[in-house]
Formats: structure tokens, C-alpha cells, sequence
């Protein structure tokens, strides 16, 4: 039976993937049934004004609880993590944020009956894993903190739904670009980095290496993959958590190659912060996603080439709009 999604709860929802999935959500399941809750104060001007709106730290159980109750939520998309960036800085909050947030969102599914959706990523793969084609059940040994959280996550969430069966639902997505909100420490961040100043300035220091090839995916393919998947059948899914997912593989000399053919004397340089580079040298440059294919019929729209041109003009739309500057 096909689930049906009636309250949804959506947190994190300031960040890089919740400021676009609340909207494509109150559009498909109505305003009132989607409540936004960020960590994040004052929050959002449009997730304020567009339908209900929460402040929630996820690390407090009750303040979740609470949540859930009043809105008699049914379906809830965690998605409140630290980067893996900032999470090698604080491993300690990284730790506290990503997996006891995680626990006390599959504890209140738990008790209250909902479905979940968690996000994993290419981050939960590690340096012993093969890095082309990564399989869909592979080595995991991740070596970094936010690599190890989303590892544990994706278990925890396994053991929630074979031990007391909570609908878990997760994919493990690569490096997400996107115009509305900015990543919020990432390693794959330079992706987004690079359009605003290839728009702004006409050139980008960039800190990964030229040849640093790693997956990655234009926001609207994320967004749709994340409600398609909690549509999908249960009896259809054979994984749980989490699906690997991938549109597009590249490296930065790749993209700015793409940039330049829109914004012609473009130029990017090289100054290589050795902690994410390190950290993207653990992860792969292209996940095998036929599972999700295979599954509940995944398939991306953008690649890198319609991913370019369609950021280009939706960023220097957003940043016109906002008053500042576009050369
Ligand atoms: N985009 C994330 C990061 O770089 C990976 O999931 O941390």
C-alpha cells in the first residue's frame, strides 16, 4: 500500500535541503500540513509566511515530542546535521546534533507512529571503499566524524524498522548544489561556492585540488528523490537506509569549464584546505545507483551541463533581486 503523508514534520528546515523541500512539500500535500521547524532564529522569512513554523533543537526529546503531538505528525524528514566540514571542527556537537537528534527523532516515530526519512551521504563511504561505481552494499569504514554519524544513522535506522518497525526511509546523497541556501560547512560546498563568485567577481579560489572527481546532484533532482521515495510502496524496497543516488560526477576544472561557457573570462584557482581534501579523497567519485533505480524507479533530470546553465540564471535572478551586485 502506497503511504499516504498527512502531517509532515520537516527539520532542519532553514538549512540547504530543507529551505527547498518545505515548499515542494506544502505545494504537493497542502500548507497547513507541512510544519518547519529549524534550530535557527529568526527563522526564514518565507517558511514563516508560507505555512506553520517551529524553533526545535532536536537534541531535546520533549521539545520534539511536543511537536509531534500538537501536529499530530505522521511523516517526519530529520534533516538537522552538522557538516562534515564543520563537524571535523566540532566533533563533539557533531556527535551530539547528528546522533542523538536522530535517536530521539526514531524514538518519537517510535512512540507516535510515523514514518521518517534521514539522510545519509557519499560521507558514509570511507578510504577502503571502491570509489568508481561504489556499490550499493560495499565497505563502509568512513574516517571522519560526520562520515561515522551517517554510518550509525543509516544502522540505527535499519535496526528501528527490522526491531519495531518504523517505516525508515533514507538515500545517500552526493554533493548538492543549489541557489537558495547556503550549504552550512560542507566539503562539497565549492560547488555552490563557485557560482556566486564566477556571478559576483568573475573568479573563485577554489579548496579542493584540480582532479578531485566526486559526485554530486542539482537540488530540484534531490528534493524529488527524497518525496518520491517516501511515496514509493514499502513492499517495493528491498533497501532501506540508505539508497545511493547520484546525476552527475565531476571535478571542479569540469564545472568551471562549464561556468566559462556562460560567463566567459571565468578563471579559477587553486588554494587546497588539507582537511577537506582529505575528506574528499575518503568518498566516491561515482556511487552505483541502480538500486534506487531499480526500486522505486529513480531516474535524475539534470546533469551537469542543464545543472549549470539553470543555477547561472536562477542565482543571478536571486541575487539581482536581493539588490546586489552581478557582473
Ligand atoms: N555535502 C556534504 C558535505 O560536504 C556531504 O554529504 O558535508
Amino acid at each position: 500500500m502506497v503511504p499516504v503523508m498527512k502531517r509532515i514534520l520537516v527539520t532542519g528546515a532553514t538549512g540547504q535541503i530543507g529551505s527547498e523541500l518545505v515548499p515542494a512539500l506544502r505545494e504537493k500535500y497542502g500548507r497547513d500540513n507541512v510544519i518547519a521547524a529549524g534550530h535557527r532564529s529568526p527563522p526564514h522569512k518565507a517558511l514563516v509566511e508560507d505555512g506553520p513554523y517551529t524553533t526545535l533543537d532536536v537534541t531535546e526529546y520533549t521539545s520534539l515530542e511536543n511537536i509531534v503531538r500538537k501536529f499530530q505528525i505522521d511523516t517526519i524528514f530529520h534533516l538537522a546535521a552538522l557538516l562534515s566540514a564543520v563537524a571535523e571542527e566540532k566533533p563533539q556537537t557533531a556527535w551530539e546534533v547528528n546522533m542523538q537528534g536522530l535517536y530521539n527523532v526514531l524514538e518519537v516515530s517510535r512512540e507516535n507512529n510515523c514514518a521518517v526519512f534521514s539522510p545519509s551521504s557519499i560521507g558514509a563511504f570511507g578510504p577502503g571503499t571502491p570509489r568508481d561505481n561504489t556499490p550499493q552494499d560495499t565497505i563502509q569504514r568512513p574516517n571522519t566524524m560526520y562520515g561515522i554519524c551517517k554510518l550509525s544513522g543509516e544502522l540505527l535506522c535499519d535496526y528501528y524498522f527490522t526491531r519495531f518497525g518504523v517505516d525508515t526511509r533514507g538515500l545517500r546523497y552526493p554533493g548538492l548544489i543549489s541557489y537558495q541556501a547556503l550549504p552550512g560547512g560542507g566539503t562539497t560546498d565549492y560547488a555552490v561556492e563557485i557560482f556566486y563568485r564566477a556571478i559576483q567577481e568573475k573568479k573563485y579560489v577554489c579548496f579542493l585540488q584540480k582532479g578531485t572527481v566526486l559526485d554530486m546532484m542539482y537540488m530540484p533532482d534531490a528534493v524529488r528523490a527524497a518525496i518520491e521515495l517516501m511515496e514509493t510502496d514499502p513492499s517495493q524496497l528491498k533497501h532501506r537506509n540508505a539508497f545511493n543516488l547520484t546525476a552527475m560526477s565531476f571535478a571542479p576544472e569540469e564545472l568551471a569549464a562549464q561556468i566559462q561557457k556562460h560567463i566567459a573570462d571565468f578563471s579559477i584557482s587553486y588554494q587546497v584546505d588539507p582537511v577537506r581534501q582529505s575528506i574528499a579523497d575518503s568518498w566516491p567519485r561515482h556511487m552505483d545507483d541502480r538500486a534506487a533505480q531499480h526500486e522505486w524507479g529513480w531516474q535524475p533530470h539534470y546533469n551537469l551541463e542543464e545543472m549549470t546553465k539553470d543555477m547561472i540564471k536562477r542565482l543571478s535572478q536571486k541575487l539581482r533581486a536581493e539588490g546586489q551586485n552581478v557582473t
